[in-house]
């Protein structure tokens, strides 16, 4: 499984989920938990989507198991740091220590993809399929 193809759906799924929310929050006219639906959407959907369109780009980095845990682990800390925020903003304090645990985990996440990035810096590095027109 590519990196890239991981991404996508994934994504797509934290945009459907914290669509959702934002819809049940305007119905509900609570906008209490507003930072969690923000934060999924802004972590789960538009950074995961753009990881997604790196690798796509990349074809080296797109293959390697490094790149799909990258990928997995922003995923998942994504959606547990959203749940730890949305707890926290109901008023349960059982989402702080949830919140605090996945931001280290997202922030040393970000800290891996900006090692694959700088180690496949060059647009098209790596692409033997598509030779850049210059060429
Ligand atoms: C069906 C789609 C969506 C609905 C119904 C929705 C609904 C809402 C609502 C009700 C709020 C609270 C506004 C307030 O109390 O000030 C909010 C805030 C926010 N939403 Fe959404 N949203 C949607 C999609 C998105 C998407 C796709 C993103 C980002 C890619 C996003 C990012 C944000 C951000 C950053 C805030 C916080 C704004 C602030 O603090 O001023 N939303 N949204």
């Amino acid at each position: 499984m590519k990196a890239s193809s991981t991404a996508f759906p994934l994504a797509v799924l934290c945009g459907i989920a914290g669509m959702a929310w934002g819809i049940a929050m305007s119905m509900s006219q609570d906008h209490s938990t507003l930072p969690a639906h923000a934060h999924l959407n802004l972590l789960g959907w538009v950074s995961l989507f753009l990881m997604g369109v790196f690798y796509r780009l990349h074809p080296v980095a797109d293959r390697s198991r490094l790149a799909l845990v990258q990928v997995i682990v922003w995923f998942v800390a994504s959606v547990l740091l959203a749940i730890g925020v949305g707890l926290i903003y109901s008023g349960n304090m059982a989402g702080e220590p949830i919140a605090a645990i996945t931001s280290l985990f997202l922030i040393a996440d970000m800290l891996l993809f900006g090692w694959i990035v700088l180690k496949n810096g060059r647009a098209g590095a790596g692409s033997a399929a598509m030779p850049h027109p210059a060429e």
